[in-house]
């Protein structure tokens, strides 16, 4: 029988289809084992401003399929670094507000805490970890950058929605005889772009990985037209860069513990093709449309293995004696199946696509270009 009674969970960072499935099979197994949980309100501003609320089975019934979070997310609060205001300098005024989220924690008896949530959920974690707390990671992210996880939920809806977008484009593309320029997320890795990319058959698709080149870009479409093809689709992440050159940075957050938004290259490149050579263009950013509605089947059943295997390591944990550093997990995916590492080892690292990936290799060889310069 496990000694823990009480555990807190909470999601942090941008929202992704198959949190809820996370909340809800945490909250559904820990019921079934004497556990109770406490919800805290977007992520771990709720943990700062004592905002938490108790989640019972009936609570959580029926959010399988719902997108978002029901606890809400915030991807602006670290208790290390908190922005309370904005100084006379034009920036945040920091504070440390750990304390603070250690006397809520006291408060509501919260022997462990399960965080769903990026890298940077993760790092604001570790704070925890290192006052006693034990705390079991969950990976999410539509980009399935996080180091250590083969996958995370909500990347397979982010592939379906951005994949069925190109394929609607497409049907503009080829009847205008234009390019076509898609916009997708993943920050500094280019696993969504790569992936609808080939799921959609595009034409040319560019990855931060692999910095391009304008000009071998449109060789590229050039080529094509001179095949008969009159249309090419782009498939382009935001964080592509041109050889030599940075990402488009579309805003800075400065309250943001990860500051730097991208976007902004489908823009400056559906541009660049008319320019260079001519062929009418238009770009078209997918956004938060990737990352909304309903999770597919494969995120909802990651997520709730992913949600069952972290009340697994909790109670595992608390049965062998092991300390709060010791018993801090990050579960992961890895080589087909379950398992975990240490959640500090995920913090501050991101995984970007190798650039001898197989799906690289299979994308060039149907002909795709990477633009490499
Ligand atoms: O990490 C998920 C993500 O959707 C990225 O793909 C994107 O760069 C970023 O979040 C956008 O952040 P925000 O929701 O703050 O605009």
């Amino acid at each position: 029988m496990s000694t823990i009674t009480r555990i807190g969970v909470l999601t942090g960072g941008g929202d992704c289809p198959g949190l809820n499935a996370v909340i809800r099979a945490v909250v559904k197994d820990a019921a079934s084992h004497g556990i109770e949980t406490i919800g805290i309100e977007d992520g771990f501003l709720g943990l700062i401003e004592d905002r938490v609320r108790p989640l019972s089975p009936r609570d959580v019934s029926g959010i399988l399929l719902q997108g978002g979070t029901i606890l809400g997310s915030s991807n602006k609060a670290n208790p290390r670094k908190f922005a309370s205001g904005v100084g006379p300098d034009g920036k945040p005024i920091l504070e440390d507000r750990t304390d603070q989220c250690m006397a809520v924690i006291e408060k509501h008896r919260l022997q462990a805490l399960v965080v769903i949530g990026g890298d940077g959920t993760m790092s604001c974690a570790e704070t925890f970890v290192n006052r006693g707390i034990r705390c079991i990671g969950v990976p999410k992210t539509i980009d399935n950058d996080i180091y250590g996880t083969d996958l995370t939920f909500g990347f397979s809806t982010a592939v379906q929605i951005a994949t069925d977008a190109i394929d609607r484009v497409r049907t503009t593309a080829a009847s205008h005889h234009r390019v076509m320029v898609v916009e997708v997320m993943g920050r500094n890795a280019g696993w969504i772009a790569l992936h609808a990319g080939v799921a959609s058959g595009s034409d040319v698709i560019l990855i931060p990985e692999i910095p391009f080149s304008i000009e071998r870009v449109c060789e590229h479409i050039q080529r094509r037209a001179r095949e008969g093809k009159k249309f090419s689709i782009v498939c382009a992440a935001e964080g592509a860069k041109i050889a030599g050159g940075n990402a488009f940075i579309e805003r800075v957050v400065a309250t943001s513990p990860d500051p730097i938004r991208l976007g902004g290259i489908g823009k400056a490149l559906s541009g660049m093709i008319e320019e260079k050579i001519g062929v009418e263009s238009r770009y078209v950013v997918l956004g938060h449309v990737q990352r909304g509605g309903t999770p597919v089947a494969l995120d909802r059943t990651l997520a709730t293995l992913f949600g069952d295997h972290a009340m697994e390591i909790l109670k595992a944990g608390d049965k062998k004696g092991l300390t709060p550093r010791e018993a801090s997990r990050l579960v992961v995916w890895r080589g087909g199946g379950l398992s975990d590492i240490p959640l500090t080892e995920a913090c501050n690292k991101q995984r970007t696509v190798p650039i001898d990936h197989p799906l690289v290799a299979a994308a060039r060889s149907v002909a795709t270009s990477f633009g490499e310069a």
